[in-house]
């Protein structure tokens, strides 16, 4: 049996991850800040993982096989800029140095795809469409930043570390309670989202369940050893959390995307999993058509 440990396992994509990965027959250990939820999956035992010393004590004690870290301050502007980007970055920095020196086989970061830069007042407009992970990035806040920095973290702990190191970036997350109307992470619920297409086009549409999102996290971790050190991948839904094809409502939103949007065929996204399909056998099973309560 595999032994997990998951940072952020109390959050909305860790809870999930947590089931995920116990249902699967994985020993979970869940470490976060806060307090787990009762009937949770796996207990959560309470860390501080900005702290290194912290850190690496909470990875000497459970020695895990693999560790999925999603701790974060996971919404812009929640709190202080100079907040948001040292606890990410440093959360970030600790897990994968803590990780590496016990020789810890296997570590995902959670990255996002806001590294890609849209949202920025000052303009944006992609270099193409749908956007994949050779699309430049161009972080405009300490949220995107910090995710920027994560990535570049893991990667260079990749160089040359004996442990198998990755970063996903994970289209909006939608956790299972969210479809039945509890509000999402920004404070919307999906049918507001769905009716008012300004709220979602800030972030082009993108979405996951979060299930799908376990999903590709353990198709990674069954693949880390096969693929080249220090990969990023994309995650999101295979469709567009939108009621119109993104062609016609993406440039209606946002309009420099104008040019670019006509490549986006049906219900297409914006961004392109293809990456995580071709390497991990991955592909969303979950739409907002199947899973939205009525
Ligand atoms: N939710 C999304 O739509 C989305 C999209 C892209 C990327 N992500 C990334 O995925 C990850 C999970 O996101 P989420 O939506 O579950 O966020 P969340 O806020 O629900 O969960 C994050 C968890 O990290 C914990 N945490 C924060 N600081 C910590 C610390 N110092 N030590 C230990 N734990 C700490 C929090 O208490 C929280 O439970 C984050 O890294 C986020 O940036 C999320």
């Amino acid at each position: 049996m595999s032994r997990t440990l998951v940072t952020g396992s109390a959050g909305r994509l860790g809870r999930s991850v947590v089931s995920a990965l116990a249902a699967a027959g994985h020993e979970v250990i869940g470490v976060d800040s806060v307090p787990g939820t009762p009937g949770d999956a796996a207990a959560t035992l309470p860390a501080d993982l900005t702290d290194l010393g912290e850190t690496y004590e909470v990875f000497a004690r459970f020695r895990p096989d693999a560790v999925l870290h999603l701790a974060a301050i996971a919404t812009p502007f929640s709190r202080s800029d100079a907040v948001t980007f040292r606890t990410n970055t440093a959360l970030a920095f600790n897990v994968c140095d803590a990780a590496v020196a016990l020789g810890i086989g296997k570590v995902v970061v959670a990255s996002s795809p806001t590294v890609v830069g849209y949202g920025s007042p000052s303009g944006w407009a992609p270099a193409y469409l749908p956007i994949d992970e050779t699309h430049p990035t161009q972080p405009w806040n300490a949220y995107n930043l910090s995710k920027l920095v994560a990535e570049e973290t893991m990667r260079s702990f990749a160089r040359t570390a004996a442990t198998r190191l990755a970063a996903f970036r994970p289209c909006f997350v939608i956790a299972p309670e969210e479809w039945a109307g509890a509000p999402t992470q920004s404070g919307h619920t999906v049918t507001e989202r769905l009716d008012q297409p300004e709220i979602a086009g800030v972030s082009l549409f993108n979405y996951l369940d979060a299930r799908d999102a376990a999903d590709l996290l353990m198709a990674l971790l069954d693949r880390l050893p096969g693929l080249p050190n220090g990969e990023v991948f994309f995650a999101g839904a295979a469709d567009a959390l939108a009621r119109e094809p993104l062609a016609e409502l993406l440039p209606r939103v946002i309009p420099s995307t104008a040019g670019f949007a006509e490549t986006l065929t049906g219900t297409s996204p914006a961004f392109t999993s293809a990456k995580a399909e071709r390497l991990l056998g991955w592909q969303a099973k979950r739409s907002w058509r199947t899973e939205l309560s009525a």
